[in-house]
């Protein structure tokens, strides 16, 4: 098998070789579509950070969801901004919050896309926490009831499925238990499951203003240098009931994926985030690398590692990208 039996390049020779060996090939089924929602008609703002991507009023995200469908994507993940944000996120779960409209009009008007929504709060809350503020902290289990009264509601607008990003104990059980006594058991939860407190989430504080106003969530998120955590993060998951596991970030935590991919036997999800997103863009926009190729990599080395769905605002321009 050594050199000079085995050469490696016999099989690198031209481009039919190394299609006919490519062990991992992307395509748009592999992605879904984050997408950002604001009150309002007609109002599509593009975000600073993340070229490409807008802030955008519901008929906006209808006709972008139809562009998503077209390109082949299966899925958009929604994040609402509302118009007011409280101490105990009451836009989260109203029958009327921005999520909610948006979701039914999804439904109405594309109903061939999935529509999946995030289901957290800091977005609804006025300090930016993840959960409900008690003592200076954010409690762990009185967030429960809220984020599954917002998954619930979620469900009743019609959405999907569920993904729980919080990083509260408990919260998927609890979304579980919500969603079967609604009658909504046919409702999958895509779980961030090993959600790290990462600093590539930057742009998207500021496409979903969602910045906490004190702290940091590095008591409810984890730390970046635990990989034996994240199994048990997501076992716990698994036990409570996912249907999909997500690994958060994706690049930073490759060999996450990998050992997910290993341990586990469920469908995984990982999230390509803004702050990925935006280091490819603006290297390209500087001339440093080329943006496309850059886009094409990352993607493949995420679902070479192991995810089955990748998350990504490269979404539409990578399923564009693989057409040509
Ligand atoms: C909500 C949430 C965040 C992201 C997804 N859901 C932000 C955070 O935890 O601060 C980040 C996604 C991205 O950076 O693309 N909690």
């Amino acid at each position: 098998m050594y050199f000079p039996d085995y050469r490696p390049r016999r099989l690198r020779k031209n481009e039919n070789f190394r299609r006919l060996i490519r062990e991992t090939t992307l395509a748009a089924d592999d992605f879904m579509y984050p997408l950002f929602v604001v009150p309002g008609k007609g109002v599509k703002k593009p975000i600073a950070s993340m070229p490409g991507n807008f802030q955008m009023s519901v008929d906006h995200i209808v006709r972008e969801a139809k562009t998503a469908r077209e390109a082949g994507i299966p899925a958009v993940l929604l994040f609402g901004i509302p118009d007011r944000k409280d101490e105990l996120a009451t836009g989260a779960f109203a029958r009327d919050g921005i999520v909610q409209r948006a979701v039914r009009e999804l439904k109405h008007k594309v109903p061939d896309i999935l529509v999946v929504t995030d289901v957290c709060l800091c977005e609804y809350t006025s300090h930016g926490h993840c959960g409900m503020i008690e003592k200076g902290e954010v409690d762990n289990d009185s967030t429960l009831e809220v984020l599954a009264e917002t998954a619930v509601s979620h469900a009743r607008a019609g959405a999907d499925m569920v993904a729980p990003s919080a990083m509260m104990d408990g919260q998927v059980g609890a979304i579980r238990a919500g969603l079967d006594e609604a009658g909504f058991e046919g409702t999958p939860i895509m779980a961030y499951s090993a959600k790290y407190a990462s600093c590539f989430y930057g742009p998207f504080r500021d496409a979903a203003e969602s910045a906490p106003q004190f702290g940091d969530r590095k008591a409810y998120q984890m730390d970046p240098a635990n990989g034996d955590e994240a199994i048990r993060e997501i076992t716990l998951d698994v036990e409570e009931g996912a249907d999909i596991i997500m690994v958060k970030p994706a690049l930073a935590y490759l060999d996450v994926i990998r050992r997910a991919r290993e341990e586990f036997d469920l469908p995984i999800a990982a999230y390509n985030v803004s702050g990925e997103f935006a280091m490819i863009k603006a290297a390209a926009q500087l001339g440093w690398l080329d943006g496309r190729r850059a886009m094409l990599e990352v993607l493949t080395s995420i679902k070479r590692a192991g995810a089955d769905i990748i998350i990504t605002y490269f979404a539409l321009e990578a399923a564009r990208a693989l057409a040509e």
